[in-house]
């Protein structure tokens, strides 16, 4: 018999863009025409356009390894809730997939560990994967509170969720210093809180899916810093922002994780 398999082999890397809201229809379509069209043995991508393109871009990607997903959605099954867009609707246009607990979110529109806690279950309930993003601010950083806070992060927005629909959560670490600063943590920086929140999710589940979940690094990942990043064990994918937005910037960053 060979060795076993490691931790690692357990989890395919997942490498996706999140676009936030930027963008025209047109060039989303491009991009993502791009994106699907580039071969990514071995690693799962996401593409996480603005809402109005989730329908055209899920479409585009119909097929292809490349899975769609929305950037946000209502913790509301329906009704009048103006503005607000359901997990059923992102469902039903193509997603497969949407982004909770953004740390612009949180801090730009002030969204609560329990609100999106129950953005979490609403999604899972209408079938939809989460990507649960958590993550400190430098204040946080600099008073030594980062384990706190991601473990806090993560526990509420992971509350009440089943061990069977844990398969279709991932988590992004997103230091929020390192957002749109081209500041990265450095790998051990970022290692270190991803080991310390597979930990978090053994202790709230066990070993077995804290194993299998997949933990994804976000903050200025470029293609310069990213095969570094995800060398890192524990380290299982990258969330990107700015550069996913240049086939030039994100493909590489793709090809890091293969
Ligand atoms: P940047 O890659 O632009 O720093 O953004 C990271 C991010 O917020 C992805 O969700």
């Amino acid at each position: 018999m060979g060795p076993l398999p490691g931790p690692r082999s357990l989890r395919t890397p997942y490498v996706a863009g999140n676009w936030k809201m930027n963008l025209d229809r047109r060039s989303a379509v491009e991009l993502a025409e791009a994106v699907r069209g580039h071969a990514a043995d071995g690693v799962d991508v996401g593409l996480f356009p603005a809402m109005l393109h989730v329908d055209e871009v899920a479409r585009v990607c119909a097929g292809s390894h490349v899975r769609v997903g929305a950037q946000n959605c209502s913790d509301e099954p329906s009704g009048a809730f103006t503005g607000e867009v359901s997990a059923a609707m992102v469902k039903d246009v193509g997603a497969r997939v949407v982004l909770l607990g953004h740390s612009e979110r949180r801090h730009v529109y002030g969204e609560s560990d329990a609100f999106i806690n129950a953005k979490v279950i609403r999604a899972l309930s209408e079938g939809l994967e989460v990507m649960l993003c958590v993550g400190e601010t430098i204040e946080e950083r600099r008073d030594g509170r980062t384990e706190d806070v991601c473990r806090t992060q993560l526990v509420a927005g992971l509350e009440g969720v089943s061990r069977g629909d844990l398969e279709r959560v991932s988590v992004a670490y997103e230091p929020v210093w390192a957002i749109g600063t081209g500041e990265t943590a450095t790998p051990e920086m970022a290692g270190a809180v991803h080991a310390y929140l597979r930990g978090v999710a053994a202790g709230l589940f066990d070993e077995d899916v804290a194993q299998a979940l997949r933990i994804l690094y976000g903050g200025s990942v470029k293609p310069a810093n990213a095969a570094e990043l995800m060398a890192v064990p524990d380290i299982d994918g990258a969330l990107v922002g700015g550069a996913s937005l240049r086939p030039d910037t994100f493909l590489p960053i793709i090809v890091a994780a293969s």
